[in-house]
């Protein structure tokens, strides 16, 4: 049953986030989500609530643990628990090793790597209280590595070595923990602008319903690793 569950996704603004939040909203579940920019909160805030006004958009940083911390008291606030827990603020900058500069390596690891770690960390004991799931969005980038893609592999590859390692943690007090890794997506991610090209991509709303279905599972499996690609990718 996920009716009446709470649920957390960070950069849910746009994007598969998005995409998430409005698929779980449409089931039932009560859903508060994030990202950095108050007017983009706002602006999906307004959109997301009409499939429900169970929604609460929050500005957070998920490189600021305190942030995080911040925002899961306000989750509690207003929801009184907290369920789910869906990390999957995120961001690329594709560029040969020798020309990345150390701000925008740092920007990448913070942002997905540590930020996974701080949203779990804000969140944990919330998560013991209700037995609840936590579930990773790295990417096939996080077990194929690429030109250009050094920052961005490693903040992946090191995502999917954090959650197994979490999971086994976490498990004893009855957290599930997923980590997805996704091939393309149709989203704003590194500057795209989603259109007719994007149509062979796994879209935001597909990301919702593997979500949904990891959340519907019966208690006693766990599928803790899902690589998770378009039928047809574009050669
Ligand atoms: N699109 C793909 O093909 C693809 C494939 C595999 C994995 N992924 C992963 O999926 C996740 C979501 O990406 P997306 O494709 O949906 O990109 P997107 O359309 O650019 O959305 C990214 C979201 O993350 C938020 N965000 C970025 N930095 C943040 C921070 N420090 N704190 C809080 N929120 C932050 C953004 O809002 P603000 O910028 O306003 O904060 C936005 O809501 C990322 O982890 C990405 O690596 C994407």
């Amino acid at each position: 049953m996920i009716e009446n569950k709470v649920a957390y996704i960070t950069g849910g603004t746009k994007g598969i986030g998005f995409g998430i939040a409005g698929i779980l909203l449409q089931n039932g579940i009560s859903l508060a989500f994030s990202g950095r920019n108050k007017e983009d909160v706002e602006k999906a805030e307004t959109q997301l609530k009409k499939f429900s006004e169970n929604v609460l958009g929050l500005v957070s940083d998920v490189r600021s643990l305190e942030s995080e911390q911040k925002a899961v008291e306000k989750i509690t606030d207003k929801f009184g628990k907290l369920d789910f827990v869906i990390a999957n603020a995120g961001l690329g900058i594709f560029k040969p090793v020798d020309e990345l500069t150390s701000e925008e390596w740092n920007s990448m690891i913070e942002t997905n790597l540590t930020g996974v770690f701080h949203t779990l960390k804000a969140s944990v004991e919330e998560l013991k209280k209700t037995e609840g799931y936590y579930i990773t969005i790295s990417s096939l980038a996080g077990a194929n590595f690429f030109e250009n893609g050094t920052g961005y592999n490693a903040s992946k590859f090191g995502v999917v070595g954090f959650t197994q390692a979490a999971m086994i943690d976490l498990r004893k007090y009855n957290i599930k923990s997923t980590v997805v890794m996704p091939g393309s997506v149709a989203t704003h991610f590194n500057g795209n602008e989603p259109s007719e090209k994007d149509n062979w991509k796994i879209q935001p709303e597909d990301m919702g319903n593997l979500i949904l279905d990891i959340l519907k599972m019966n208690p006693r499996v766990l599928p803790s690793k899902i690589e998770f690609r378009a039928t047809k990718p574009k050669s």
